[in-house]
């Protein structure tokens, strides 16, 4: 309808305005061929009847011409007809003769100047038209055998002419506007015709590009044109994604920064995690303290906001933050240096207990961590759940100053936010990560809330794992529990008309890391490190940096080094294990039964094979800074990674980037999701503690251009995929994504269908 009327309405105004245009002009020639017409039946009249008025004029009365000319006049257009004498009196004339017209002159004679011998021409007729040209005067020579006998005048009545060319008028004007609307709605069916078929093989050429499917062979060769025009641009989105895979790129806060300005211009960044980077606590003696907590995902996203500013929201778990936030919560952090902002957000003790303990620790993390330890799901811990992840929404919908700003959420702490952020902001771009593994639809279905755990997940645009097979686990997932379309080709599941993707990410750390700044050259970092341990100066040495988590097989590496002993007597007095542990969410039962097993462990190990000047597992179990950290990673000969099952694992990472002396041996957990990127460790299956224990030996043993090789080889694949290169290729995705949506907005608004056509899919 909307479309008939934008082809009637204009039409007919171009149809009134001409028809408005022409009228005077079409009036006027309708005028003259009435008068024309009118001159032509005196001249008829008086051919037909100048005989006779000759004859009857030269009677002595007079009385027949009279007769004549009354019956002349019953031709109700014909007024009247007069005879004039050639002095020009009037001798006969109808009763209806004008008493005041008098007799018209007669004609001038014709020029002879020319041809003055030339016989002179025969009086011609005349034709005057009085008053406002509704009356016509014809008046005709009489003349026999040379003789002038006067002249016959015809009178026309006229008036008749101006009402037949307003009646003419007015019938064109109605034929025009019949014309007109006939034409417009012939136009418009042919048109809206030629448009749904238009719209029907853009769409299926659209549609089927890709699918395999055959494309309608019948297709306009214009909208062959159009079409391939459609995927050019939308192939175009694809090229910076396969840049930034193709082409080495030294991705640095400086590119990171470079690519939000370019690709994602006016983009507002908000990262939402349950840690938060900087906690203020207060010391012993009440002084205020900063502390960096022992996170993975804080390492991983620090540098980028540090790169690219935005706000961070967090809970506040320091017991100083609440007195280091403005009057909205928030703080500018990094506080020695601030380049972006972290919002606090409060949390009861019932809310953590139910939500960060209960459902997201002891539930989600030993479903998603396949290490035997049977995950606990409470109701009322389900409910603090949900209603965190709607306070953290209610967070993100206040901090947002656009409608479509770019949400980074983390972790399984969120699993439902961003589904609720999806209903509250439609056109945000939320990039989920999860940072722990993702288990089998087996594993998986024994959540009593996995619908909705799914479903929450899927309001994100991007959903980000660390390997394809943590992807490929959640699609099966998906696929299994929920009404749902999954695309493994392009890796997407959709639902209730929002496309998620699902894409492995490795996650990374910072190339340099801030940590490598300022510490001393290797030989130093030994040399303090085995003095600080009581440790003899060249003994060898292995490094275990963790949370105190039962995933990470802690226990499982003493059994390995007791093992080690048992087989290898050699280093006995010659090599330690030094363990850091910064204990975590120790209030959980099974988190103090990891501390309590771990200690438990060392001290026999230690009582077994100790001596008075030597123990071979140092054990401190506290929180390190990261400059600590990375002054062990130096002083060490290797490093022990034995997660029993892990995302990532970014000690690894950290590890390797600590080495700039190409130096030191990775010894790596098979079910660290890093294995799969550091492959030139020495690859373990932590509970084997045999092979364990022999790839220990082995790496003590490694020789130093084998050591160098395998490192530099490490180092170059840390320092490429590095946390900007990750950031990048997740914002890239984003990105295009963005304005792949542009463009079939803008597709959509040519193409969209007909209300009728919308009204019958509707009910379909
Ligand atoms: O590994 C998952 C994870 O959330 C990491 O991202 C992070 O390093 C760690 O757990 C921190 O745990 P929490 O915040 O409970 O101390």
């Amino acid at each position: 309808m909307r479309l008939a009327w934008r082809f009637l309405l204009p039409l007919g105004l171009v149809l009134g305005l001409l028809a408005w245009a022409a009228s005077p002009l079409l009036g006027n020639l309708i005028d003259r061929w009435l008068r024309k017409d009118v001159e032509l039946r005196s001249q008829l009249v008086f051919y037909s009847i100048e005989e006779t008025v000759i004859r009857l004029a030269q009677e002595p009365l007079g009385l027949r011409l009279d007769t004549l000319f009354e019956r002349l006049t019953r031709d109700e257009r014909l007024l009247a007809v007069g005879l004039c004498a050639p002095d020009g009196r009037l001798l006969n004339h109808t009763p209806t003769w004008p008493l005041a017209l008098a007799c018209p002159p007669p004609p001038a004679p014709a020029p002879t100047l020319l041809a003055p011998q030339a016989p002179l021409t025969a009086p011609t007729f005349d034709i005057e038209y009085l008053g406002d040209g509704s009356l016509l005067i014809a008046s005709f020579p009489l003349a026999e055998e040379g003789r002038d006998l006067g002249r016959l005048v015809i009178l026309h009545d006229l008036s008749y002419i101006e009402r037949r060319s307003t009646d003419l008028e007015r019938y064109l004007m109605l034929f025009l506007g019949v014309l007109g609307v006939l034409v417009a709605a012939l136009t418009a069916v042919v048109a809206r015709l030629t448009l749904k078929g238009w719209v029907r093989q853009v769409k299926q050429r659209l549609t089927t590009a890709g699918s395999g499917a055959e494309p309608d062979r019948a297709a306009d060769p214009e909208i062959d044109a159009l079409v391939r025009e459609a995927r050019e641009a939308l192939r175009e989105l694809e090229l910076p994604r396969g840049l930034a895979d193709a082409i080495r790129v030294d991705w640095t806060p400086e590119s990171l920064r470079r690519l939000l300005r370019s690709e994602l211009p006016e983009a507002q960044v908000i990262v939402v995690s349950n840690r938060e980077p900087y906690i203020h606590v207060r010391g012993d003696e009440g002084q205020m303290q900063v502390q960096h907590p022992a996170s993975g995902l804080v390492t991983a996203l620090e540098p980028i906001l540090r790169a690219c500013g935005g706000t961070w929201i967090a809970h506040g778990s320091g017991d100083a933050d609440p007195a280091m936030v403005d009057g909205r919560d928030h703080v500018q952090v990094p506080p020695e240096d601030p380049r972006y902002e972290l919002r606090r957000l409060w949390l009861s003790d019932a809310e953590q207990e139910g939500y960060y303990y209960g459902f997201a620790n002891e539930g989600l993390w030993p479903l998603c961590h396949i290490v035997f330890v049977r995950p606990t799901f409470r109701a009322e811990d389900w409910a603090r759940y949900e209603a965190v992840n709607r306070k953290f929404a209610d967070a993100v919908v206040a901090e947002a100053r656009v409608p479509n700003p770019v949400v980074l959420v983390q972790d399984y702490h969120f699993a439902l936010l961003p589904r609720f952020i999806r209903q509250r902001l439609p056109e945000a771009t939320i990039i989920t990560f999860w940072h722990i593994p993702w288990p089998n639809p087996e594993v998986f279905g024994i959540c009593p809330w996995r619908e909705e755990i799914l479903r929450g997940l899927l309001g994100s645009t991007i959903l980000g794992f660390h390997t394809q097979f943590h992807c490929l686990n959640f699609l099966d997932s998906v696929d299994r529990l929920l009404e749902c379309r999954i695309d493994r080709e392009h890796s997407t599941a959709t639902t209730g008309g929002q496309v998620t993707l699902v894409k492995p990410y490795p996650i990374s750390i910072a190339w340099p890391p801030a940590a490598l700044a300022g510490q001393p050259p290797v030989a130093a970092c030994r040399a303090q490190v085995r003095a600080a341990h009581g440790l003899a100066p060249d003994s060898l040495l292995a490094v275990g940096v963790e949370r105190f988590d039962y995933t990470k097989g802690i226990a499982d590496r003493f059994r390995a080094v007791e093992c080690l002993l048992d087989r290898h007597p050699e280093w006995r007095g010659r090599f330690t294990l030094l363990q850091i542990a910064a204990p975590s969410r120790s209030r959980l039962p099974s988190y103090r039964h990891t501390q309590e097993e771990a200690l438990a462990l060392a001290t026999t190990i230690n009582q077994r094979f100790g001596r008075d000047d030597w123990v071979p597992i140092l054990l401190v179990p506290r929180h390190h800074e990261p400059e600590e950290v990375f002054t062990l990673f130096r002083a060490a000969d290797l490093c022990l990674v034995s997660s029993l099952h892990d995302g990532m694992n970014l000690v690894a990472k950290e590890f390797v980037a600590a080495r700039d002396d190409e130096d030191g041996v990775l010894v790596l957990s098979a079910f660290a999701g890093v294995s799969r990127e550091l492959q030139e460790a020495l690859i373990v299956n932590p509970y084997d503690s045999e092979a364990m224990a022999a790839a220990i030996h082995r790496g003590l043993r490694l020789p130093p251009d084998q050591r160098r090789e395998r490192m530099r080889l490490m180092r170059s694949l840390v320092s490429e995929h590095n946390v900007y290169f990750w950031a990048a290729r997740m914002l890239l995705t984003a990105a295009r994504l963005r304005k792949r949506a542009r463009i079939r907005a803008q597709i959509d608004a040519v193409t969209r269908p007909f209300p009728r056509d919308r009204r019958r899919e509707a009910r379909r």
